[in-house]
């Protein structure tokens, strides 16, 4: 018998079409439409993306569901332990995004510390009087502490990126184990949160959300930052209270804020918008060519494997 696989979208490069040719019932219907509400209920495999909130709902009206692929790393738009309860498996695409991520958190370390958005809508207004000695003056890094919530694959690869700016890796992770991670360039200490947080000029997210993670970063943790401390958020926007950090950027306690990502999104809270020494991107961090076509192989190579050694 044929497996029923419905995509929400059609993937970049050619991986969504290539599991099509090995599994021709392969249907493509935008994320709650009345096509693939239709479509559900019949699936053995669903193909999503991080913007697709999957709910108990639509587990309950896919009775033939065995598998789910996403087209990320994050797993939290899915609901994990009814799919563990249902035996249906959960392929994600962990690895492959993990040097665009890094990439995009040092980029906007630097547009931050450089203060490359005031630069740019200063020489755009067509005001720039010339170059002076005090104008725009940032914050170099050389010589101190970034700290990183996460020693995963991303907590790493930005490890050895702020390394090579002179900076001082130290990591905090959920299993809160102690010692010392190798992160490829050196090793740096785990530290419980309150120490890392105290000694960190820079931090830098980079774990999962979970029901343990959730509001990690609450006002009492942002405090205890030193004064003047960046943040950058390329992770999920459930991990930051936003209104806290809001206030202390407003109030001068943090530095600056990076963001990537967001509590409610696509919504952005209008604070933001208003707030002083920020970068907002639109959840940018493994959007390269490259990244989204491995992304792309991954998942479907993946939902591949799972199905064929499903019964
Ligand atoms: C993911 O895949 O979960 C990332 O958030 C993409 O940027």
């Amino acid at each position: 018998m044929t497996t029923r696989i419905l995509a929400t979208s059609p993937l970049i490069g050619p991986a969504l079409a290539d599991l099509g040719a090995r599994f021709p019932e392969l249907g493509i219907a935008a994320f709650r439409s009345p096509a693939w509400n239709e479509a559900l209920r019949s699936a053995e495999a669903l193909v999503v993306l991080l913007s697709d909130q999957i709910s108990e709902a639509d587990l309950d009206a896919a009775p033939r569901l065995k598998a789910i692929g996403t087209c990320s790393v994050g797993v939290n738009h899915l609901p994990i332990k009814a799919c563990q309860e249902r035996g249906i498996t959960v392929v994600n695409t962990p690895g492959v995004l993990t040097d665009a991520t890094a990439d995009l958190a040092l980029a906007m370390l630097l547009a931050l510390t450089r203060r490359l958005p005031e630069g740019e809508a200063l020489v755009r207004s067509g005001t720039w009087p010339g170059w002076a000695l005090e104008q725009l003056l940032g914050t170099g890094l050389a010589g101190k502490a970034t700290g990183i919530l996460g020693s995963g694959p991303i907590g790493l690869a930005f490890a050895r990126r702020v390394w090579a700016l002179g900076m001082t890796p130290l990591f905090w992770d959920r299993e809160q184990r102690g010692g010392t991670v190798d992160y490829g360039a050196g090793r740096a200490p785990r530290l419980p949160l309150a120490e890392l947080l105290a000694r960190s000029t820079v931090l830098s997210l980079h774990c999962p959300l979970t029901d343990q993670t959730r509001g990690l970063l609450d006002r009492a943790a942002l405090e205890q930052l030193p004064r003047g401390a960046v943040i950058i958020n390329t992770a999920r926007g459930g991990l930051l209270d936003e209104n806290a950090a809001i206030d202390l950027l407003e109030g001068g306690h943090l530095g600056g804020v990076g963001l990537d990502v967001y509590q409610d999104e696509p919504r952005v809270n209008p604070r933001w918008l208003q707030a002083p020494r920020t970068v907002l991107l639109p959840h940018l961090g493994s959007a390269t060519l490259e990244t989204r076509a491995a992304m792309a192989r991954l998942v479907c190579d993946g939902l591949a494997a799972t199905l064929q050694v499903l019964p």
